[in-house]
């Protein structure tokens, strides 16, 4: 028998709406925060052991239906010999950006056994994991991995990236062919290594009009998408993507992540019978039980049942109370199953 949650990404029948939530294991959980104390974050991702047992650890304290890869969508960016690091507040960091057309011409061919620590953590988290239960393998998407390497770390604006885009496409287009073609050996080696469904992160994609969107960034997507195989399922989600939505879609994903910007029933209006992912607010765990309920009912109306696959409609904030989570969960599984009957 499928898992319920690759059931839903096929819009298959199911007893109840699956859920997992996005940044599930991290710093809004206390154990989590001890192995910081510990190791960095690039050493937690890099010691499979490690990376396996925060997977689980997560998955096993909510309950969810899902395990997500304890990763980084940065991580690829070593393979490219850019030189990544963490700051403490300041987050990502690449110290030398890629801002001309003669760094990205001499960019080395990828070689992604680099990322083998990733497998491996695949094959630990798949070992002990419930049958029942999904893994999650994920990358970022061509665009927002490029974002951070030409910006040199997280942006608002991407001034960088947008005039490299626009005036100089020899180079976005090889920078972009790049990130492309080492994404697909990363997400294949992570489906071979055990992963049954993928997650396609293109956070910042909406930082561009449809036009910009469809014209520099959706053939380098698709072409992620439509390289892995067809039997497993793929999630693509983008921050800020309500009129991207149908594109995303077109990329050659089978299921749509949808931000907390964008009404949920619309999204579905929008898409037609294909599945949707989403998307309560992560600022709706800061604050109390009814609060939580009345939101989570809200969205479980607009997902409509079949073709929903619950999640939040970003990543988990780190001031977010343990119990609030464990809560929204137990809330989604009964909520979703009564609503069916
Ligand atoms: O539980 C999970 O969701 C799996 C692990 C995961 C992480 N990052 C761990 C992480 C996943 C799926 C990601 C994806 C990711 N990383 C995205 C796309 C999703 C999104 O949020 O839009 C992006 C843009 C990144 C890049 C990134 N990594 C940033 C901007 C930061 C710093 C911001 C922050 O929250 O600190 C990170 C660091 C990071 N990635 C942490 C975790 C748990 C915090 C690191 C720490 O422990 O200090």
């Amino acid at each position: 028998m499928e898992t319920l949650f690759l059931r839903a990404c096929r819009n298959q029948p199911i007893e109840r709406v699956p859920v997992w939530l996005m940044r599930q294991a991290g710093r809004y959980m206390a154990e989590y925060r001890d192995l910081r104390a510990r190791y960095s974050f690039l050493e937690l991702c890099k010691q499979p052991e490690l990376a396996a047992e925060v997977t689980l650890h997560a998955r096993q304290v909510l309950q969810v239906d899902a395990a997500i890869l304890f990763a980084d969508i940065l991580l690829i960016v070593e393979c490219l010999g850019l030189n990544l690091s963490f700051q403490k507040g300041d987050g990502p960091c690449i110290s030398e950006p890629l801002r001309t057309g003669e760094q990205i011409a001499r960019l080395p061919k990828v070689e992604v056994a680099d990322l083998d620590y990733v497998y491996q953590a695949v094959r630990l988290v798949r070992r002990d994991l419930p049958e029942e239960i999904s893994l999650i393998g994920f990358a970022g998407a061509p665009f927002t991995v490029a974002s951070y390497c030409v910006e040199g770390g997280s942006s608002r604006e991407f001034l960088h990236t947008k005039r490299l885009m626009y005036t100089q496409p020899q180079a976005w287009d090889r920078l972009m062919t790049t990130l492309a073609d080492a994404t697909i050996l990363y997400l294949r080696g992570q489906i071979e290594a055990g992963a049954d469904s993928i997650q396609l992160f293109d956070s910042w994609a909406g930082c561009l009009s449809p036009h910009d969107y469809r014209k520099y960034v959706k053939p380098y997507s698709q072409k992620v998408l439509t390289s892995l195989p067809t039997e497993v399922p793929k999630i693509h989600f983008g921050r800020g993507s309500a009129l991207l939505l149908q594109d995303m879609a077109e990329c050659g994903a089978d299921v749509v992540g949808v931000d907390f910007m964008t009404p949920l029933d619309w999204a579905r209006q929008q898409l037609g019978s294909r599945p949707v992912q989403g998307n309560l607010d992560p600022a709706i765990l800061l604050t109390d039980r009814e609060t939580i309920r009345n939101h989570t009912e809200a969205v479980l109306k607009q997902g409509g049942g079949q073709g929903h696959i619950f999640n939040l409609g970003h990543g988990i904030v780190q001031q977010t109370p343990v119990d609030n989570v464990k809560f929204l969960v137990e809330t989604v599984r009964e909520q979703s199953s009564v609503s069916f009957l």
